[in-house]
């Protein structure tokens, strides 16, 4: 199983942090953010990662984790988005790293208070197709959101006006082969981006769309208040307190 780690993007909702800096070089509490997932892929057991970044500052992630020693890891590969065409764009520029393998993707500005080992596992004894990791929050528009029938996801809908259940899809994502030649078919959207959502619905209209609910807190940081409160949780959870 291969990891991806995500963090191309302009990061323009954190404009002006953003405008000399990758958004997943800020800080996080007492770290900088890619430092978060890439810690995710690792204590699931995921040693052979690739991050995706683009933009003005990509030399910085290899000053910054230069082989990720500090991770326990021999090497991490880069690849490099020319565009910001959207996640799923991100995401097919890992087709020759995968190799055939599933894959684990997570958003360089995703953070979690756990661990994801027991949804890896369940992963991994899946034969084929997807599983995405859903977590119940106050404000599901500003997220791809699920709508269920029972226990059984009917549909995903990216940044609802009038969603039809509190649970986000978090950015936490794994695949199979398929992924490649389903984001080959994809259509940007109003957005002007390949959309991740567009993937996972595919997986769901093939049957093929597993889910687990996610333990502790989860948070993007890609926006200033959620960048905040990701430092308000890091900080808590460092010195074991209460937000
Ligand atoms: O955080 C979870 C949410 O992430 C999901 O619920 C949504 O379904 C999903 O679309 C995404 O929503 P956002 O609008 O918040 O995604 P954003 O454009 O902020 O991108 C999130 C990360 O994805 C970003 O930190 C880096 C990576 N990315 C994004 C784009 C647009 C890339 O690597 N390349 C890109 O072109």
């Amino acid at each position: 199983m291969k990891g991806i780690i995500l963090a191309g993007g302009l990061g323009s909702r954190l404009f002006p942090l953003t405008k000399i800096t990758n958004k997943h070089l800020l800080p996080v509490y007492d770290k900088p953010m890619i430092y978060y997932p890439l810690k995710t892929l690792v204590e699931a057991g995921i040693t052979d990662i690739m991050i995706v970044t683009g933009g003005d500052h990509a030399g910085n992630f290899l000053r910054l984790l230069g082989n990720g020693n500090e991770f326990g890891l021999k090497g991490i590969n880069y690849t490099y988005q020319e565009a910001e065409g959207g996640i799923a764009e991100a995401l097919s520029l890992t087709e020759y790293f995968a190799d055939n393998d599933k894959v684990v993707v997570i958003l360089g500005d995703n953070l979690i208070e756990n661990n994801i080992k027991d949804e890896v596992e369940a992963f991994r004894g899946q034969p084929e197709g997807a599983r995405i990791l859903l977590k119940e929050v106050q404000n599901p528009e500003r997220f791809g959101v699920v709508e269920f029938d029972g226990d059984k996801i009917t549909d995903i809908i990216e940044k609802p006006e009038d969603p039809k259940s509190n649970y986000a899809v978090t950015g936490i994502y794994m695949y199979d082969k398929q992924v490649f030649d389903f984001i080959k078919t994809l259509k940007p959207s109003d957005r002007g981006e390949l959309e991740i959502t567009d993937v996972n619905n595919m997986y769901l209209a093939k049957g093929q769309l597993e889910y687990s609910k996610l333990d502790g807190w989860w948070t993007d940081a890609g926006t200033f208040d959620s960048l905040l409160h990701a430092n308000n949780l890091i900080a808590a959870k460092e010195q074991k307190v209460e937000v």
